[in-house]
């Protein structure tokens, strides 16, 4: 495995990987990918493989130009209103954290979408992702770079750390700046439908497109878009999600951590506590002003740091159901079910 900071030559070794079949971990805004040339299914089996993901959950196709879609996807199986939506969302939404589901085109294998006739389609809003895709002259399937199930990577230590062995180039840009990944949305049914929330709010989508759906997860409908199961997202600390009333009441004797959405609820939970606090307790707030935004790109961080620590338990406070609120909520419920 090679590990390397984003440079010119980096990316041109990585274009080359793609090409002859191989993996790359890459950044993009959202969390580091695992990248794979989208048309080859050898080269795609392998991300399956390596991240130990079941074959019935498919991948994302991440292009780099609006103009390449109609390569991934079959827009004239739309109709003409689905068509003036998809264009009005990826014009003002795109390059970003959202991915469109669309009739699948011919050329993506059915390993790519795990056999259903649509695919997930996203233009990533990162430059280095961008020159990858451009460079390898393809399309790139990626999931993200973690072992199925488990903390999504916003370093490209937590993807080396994890899968490193198993794939041969990792490319280093830091954290990413959304920190959760995209949102996934449906189209193709004649109403929009959010699958999994995402970096991309639920509002910006309705300013421009009307009223959304949002995925209510039903026992059998788990497979509609698999990020929707349960226990994902899921640290290897016991993680408990509670409100704001419960966080500030909780107590705990053993070591435990306490991950505060904001810095007002963390410092009523102190206050309440007075001298009582023994000092084994750690302290973690997601954004002290309160901004989604700037909690939802500190939460897998933060988890990550947390699960390093060998503590008993992390309490984690939930966020309000806004803007970035709810994908952080979703990740958070995930995380903790069992
Ligand atoms: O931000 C992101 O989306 C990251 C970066 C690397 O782009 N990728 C990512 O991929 O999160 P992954 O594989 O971890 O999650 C893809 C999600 C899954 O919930 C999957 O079920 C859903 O997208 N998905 C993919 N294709 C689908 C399809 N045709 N229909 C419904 N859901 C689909
Ligand atoms: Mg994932």
């Amino acid at each position: 495995m090679n590990f390397l900071p984003v440079t010119s030559e980096s990316l041109e070794k990585a274009a080359k990987i793609i090409n002859s079949g191989g993996l790359v971990a890459f950044p993009t805004e959202t969390v580091y990918g695992l990248g794979a040339d989208a048309y080859n299914p050898q080269a795609v089996a392998k991300i399956f493989e390596a991240k130990g993901r079941p074959k019935f959950d498919p991948l994302i196709v991440h292009i780099a130009a609006i103009k390449t879609l109609e390569n991934v996807a079959s827009l004239s199986l739309l109709n003409e209103e689905t068509r003036k939506k998809l264009y009005l969302l990826a014009e003002n939404l795109w390059p970003g954290p959202l991915s469109i589901i669309l009739p699948k085109s011919e050329k993506i294998p059915g390993l790519v979408t795990a056999g259903l006739s649509t695919v997930a389609v996203r233009f990533p809003d990162h430059e280095a992702a961008l020159r990858l895709i451009s460079d390898s002259g393809t399309a790139i399937a990626a999931p993200s770079a973690n072992p199925f199930g488990s903390l999504s990577p916003t370093r490209a230590e937590h993807v080396r750390d994890s899968l490193g062995h198993k794939v041969d180039l990792i490319l280093d840009d830091g954290q990413t700046r959304i920190g959760l990944e995209s949102t996934v949305l449906d189209i193709t049914g004649g109403k929009i439908k959010i699958l999994r929330p995402g970096g991309t709010p639920k509002e910006a989508i309705e300013k421009l497109a009307g009223k959304v759906q949002c995925f209510e997860p039903k026992a059998n409908d788990a497979f509609t878009s698999p990020g929707q199961l349960k226990s994902h997202y899921a640290p290897r600390t016991q993680l408990f999600v509670l409100n704001r009333e419960e966080i500030i009441r909780k107590t705990c004797d053993q070591s435990c951590a306490f991950m505060f959405f904001d810095g007002f609820t963390k410092d009523i939970w102190l206050a309440e506590r007075g001298k009582a606090i023994h000092g084994r307790e750690v302290l973690r707030v997601l954004s002290e002003t309160g901004d989604t935004l700037e909690a939802a790109a500190r939460l897998f961080e933060t988890l990550h740091e947390l699960d390093n620590l060998n503590i008993s338990r992390i309490f984690a406070q939930l966020a309000p159901q806004q803007g970035l609120g709810e994908a952080i909520n979703d990740r958070l419920l995930r995380g903790a079910a069992v």
